[in-house]
């Protein structure tokens, strides 16, 4: 969407704050042992507390109110009665929808002990989200976005997801701009506009590019395996730097 009162960019804020919050909580909630789905249903409790209904529930009849992925997955990881280990690679996803507004946030880290080694993927997918919102203004190609984050993923050794991408958001979960991507592609000849809200989203991993739908028909799983991170702030774009509205899950 495109903000154009006051009242739009007070209803943003307000379900990017929720989001965020949420994704903060449930960062501090989940330990080893725990089911990924006792962790959704805190989520849930969360948003219900705010009144807020989930995205992917309302939007896709997505079976959860938000989507965690472990390890190999991508995204769109269904809570079930998987059992968290230490060491999972877990990616939290939250994106709500209140009084009409939907903002998306997400985010990977390494559960407790780092025996597989994986903090320095996450840093990087952390480190390439920045630089490209660093770079975002009005005017700005979309494909910078995908440019930074390719580059930053390839000088420390690590692929990016080809397809999937970051998007619009405010209205709806899913707006244009649509694809914005993590590689760059000369032909995207697409450029930011002033007061937009976007998801950008970072896809690293240590091997895979393409995702594939799991037989359970949500979870995006790596085409190589390995292991898969993402971070996701929702973003205002103005004629300077962007406004960082998911700034609370402290990412
Ligand atoms: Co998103
Ligand atoms: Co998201």
């Amino acid at each position: 969407m495109i903000i154009q009162t006051e009242e739009e960019l007070k209803g943003i804020q307000e379900i990017s704050d929720i989001v965020a919050i949420t994704v903060k909580k449930m960062k501090e909630y989940v330990r080893t042992g725990m089911t990924t789905k006792e962790l959704d249903d805190f989520g849930r409790n969360i948003l219900k507390n705010f009144g807020a209904n989930s995205a992917p529930f309302v939007t896709y009849q997505f079976p959860g109110w938000t989507c965690i992925s472990i390890n190999n997955e991508m995204a769109h990881g269904i809570p079930s009665s998987r059992i968290l280990k230490e060491g999972d690679l877990v990616n939290i996803d939250v994106s709500a929808e209140l009084n009409g507004f939907y903002s998306d946030n997400g985010a990977s880290f390494v559960l407790e002990e780092d025996i597989n080694e994986k903090q320095a993927l996450v840093d990087t997918s952390i480190e390439a989200l920045y630089k490209a919102i660093s770079v975002i203004k009005s005017g700005i190609k979309i494909s910078e976005v995908g440019r930074i984050i390719e580059k930053t993923a390839k000088d420390k050794g690590y692929k990016v997801i080809k397809n999937l991408g970051g998007h619009g958001v405010g209205k709806a979960l899913h707006e244009d701009p649509d694809c914005i991507l993590n590689y760059y592609d000369r032909h995207d000849r697409r450029r930011f506009k002033k007061n937009s809200v976007v998801a950008i989203e970072t896809f690293l991993t240590t091997g895979s590019t393409l995702v594939n739908t799991a037989a359970d028909g949500w979870t995006f799983a790596g085409n190589k395996g390995g292991f898969c991170v993402q971070h996701e702030h929702t973003i205002l774009v103005t004629s300077d730097n962007p406004i960082i509205l998911t700034a609370k899950n402290g990412i």
